[in-house]
């Protein structure tokens, strides 16, 4: 049998992949194996992949197509996330140097996939179309020591039809409220302060589950009594599913953070219905006005798709305008890519890159321009930033978060990592706000007593 001592993982793609790597990592860590950070001198190689896009699946294809050229010393190689359900067994004709594809719904089946394979020295793959079980999270092998990834729900049944994801993590499936505040509270008692709730789709929590009576609201009026925990995120929502006990429960919860991703896709509603978004503009904008109206103070972020099969110019353009009313906070733009499997692919993929280039471009100019505007309301203002690290690039310098998302950098030292701080804004870099932690009375009062 061969001797495996040493990994290496790569993750590429969502915030789920980087928590089901934390798992493996765990997973591994527990029967022995230690990670190593270079991947020439690794036993074995997992690449945790990503389908949403073309590029993320060819970037993973380009990497695993160089390994296998290894030839002296060959690690084994796994190949794990939405890629491995997407193309299964075929993965195996591509490279044929891949020892085991394992899905998204396979995770806890990492030892006995690898078992498999060091015992029989043949390929294994192991890719259900759903997600049916509890995973032990309590493994997860977490690098951040203040902010912890928490799966509360996985899969998605929308179906947008540009979308993989229905296909790649199979039907929603619900995790048990008491599984999630029992990890939550360990969170906590361990130290950490920040919980950000993964699915593909949160708000649509409980509903898969009805005898549980839990929805994604009544799940949050649980998390918000764990002492310990200051701020609770999630990530990400679907706009038809957003309720207005949510918005009620961000405004009441003092834990809750008033950020809410909320992708708009498109501002035309003939591409929202091509897309089967299930809302149109003004049904969306309802939801933001009332979001707005019920927590002032709110964030908010966004994904937008241009180019998308017949998007015409006054479409596109009417995304364009909806950008620059909503003025979001964040907003992840992207080109359509056609994904094989999905319900889009039997329109043509008719928007040339370089129209779709354009398009892009121009949106990143309008998004580039609202950053601008609103950093500059940030100038001066004292914002609460809880701190997560220092800055890799000088250690005299921490980096934190707003409670909306914003990164901010201040000087400071390293024991107020995981504290909450008042820092007062007084420039920027990029998208980074800069600032000095405004002297709290104890810090005064200790000064006056030097
Ligand atoms: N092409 C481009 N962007 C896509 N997304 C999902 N599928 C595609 C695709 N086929 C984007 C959506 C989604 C985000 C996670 O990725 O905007 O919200
Ligand atoms: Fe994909 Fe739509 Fe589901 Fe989001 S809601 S994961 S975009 S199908």
């Amino acid at each position: 049998m061969r001797d495996v001592k040493t990994f290496y993982i790569r993750t590429y793609g969502c915030q789920m992949n980087e928590l089901d790597t934390e798992i493996m990592v765990g997973t591994l860590e527990n029967r022995g194996l230690v990670r190593t950070a270079d991947e020439s001198v690794a036993d074995l190689i997992i690449l945790n992949t990503c389908s949403i896009r073309d590029l993320a699946e060819r970037k993973a294809l380009g990497k695993l197509g160089r390994l296998g050229k290894i030839k002296q010393n060959r690690p084994l190689i796994g190949v794990t996330g939405c890629m491995a359900n997407a193309k299964k067994e075929s993965l195996f004709q591509k490279v044929d140097s891949i020892d085991f594809v394992l899905g998204t719904n396979n995770i806890h089946d990492l030892n006995a996939v690898l078992d498999e394979v060091l015992i029989t020295g043949k390929q294994s793959i192991k890719v259900d179309n759903r997600f049916e079980h509890e995973l032990d999270y309590t493994i997860a092998k977490r690098d951040d020591p203040v902010k912890a990834h928490v799966s509360i729900i996985r899969g998605c049944d929308k179906f947008c039809t540009y979308c993989v994801v229905p296909y790649t993590r199979g039907p929603e499936s619900s995790r048990h409220p008491d599984s999630i505040v029992e990890e939550c509270q360990k969170l906590a008692d361990k130290g950490y302060k920040e919980l950000m709730l993964l699915g593909q789709n949160v708000n649509s929590y409980g509903k898969d589950k009805p005898e549980w009576g839990c929805l994604f609201h009544d799940l949050l009026y649980r998390l918000d009594k764990i002492s310990g925990i200051q701020r609770i995120r999630f990530m990400t929502s679907h706009p038809v599913d957003i309720t207005q006990s949510l918005m009620e429960a961000i405004r009441d919860l003092p834990s809750m953070c008033e950020f809410v991703h909320f992708p708009i896709q498109s501002g035309s509603d003939r591409i929202l219905r091509k897309m089967h978004r299930l809302y149109t503009k003004q049904e969306y904008l309802e939801k933001v006005a009332l979001l707005r109206h019920i927590v002032p103070e709110v964030s908010l972020g966004t994904d937008i798709i241009v180019g998308f099969p017949t998007e015409t110019d006054e479409e596109f353009e009417e995304t364009y305008q909806l950008l620059k009313e909503i003025e979001y906070s964040t907003a992840f733009l992207y080109s359509y890519s056609a994904r094989k499997g999905t319900p889009a692919m039997r329109w043509k993929d008719d928007i040339s890159e370089e129209v779709k280039k354009e398009r892009l471009e121009k949106l990143m100019a309008l998004q580039d321009e609202i950053y601008a505007k609103q950093r500059n309301t940030f100038l001066g203002k004292e914002v609460e930033v809880l701190v997560e690290e220092q800055n890799f690039r000088d250690d005299n310098l921490l980096k934190g978060r707003t409670r909306c998302w914003k990164n901010v950098l201040f000087p400071g030292d390293a024991s107020l990592i995981g504290t909450l701080q008042k820092i007062r804004i007084h420039s920027f870099s990029n998208q980074t706000l800069i600032g000095e932690q405004i002297a709290t009375p104890s810090s005064l009062a200790l000064t006056a007593a030097l």
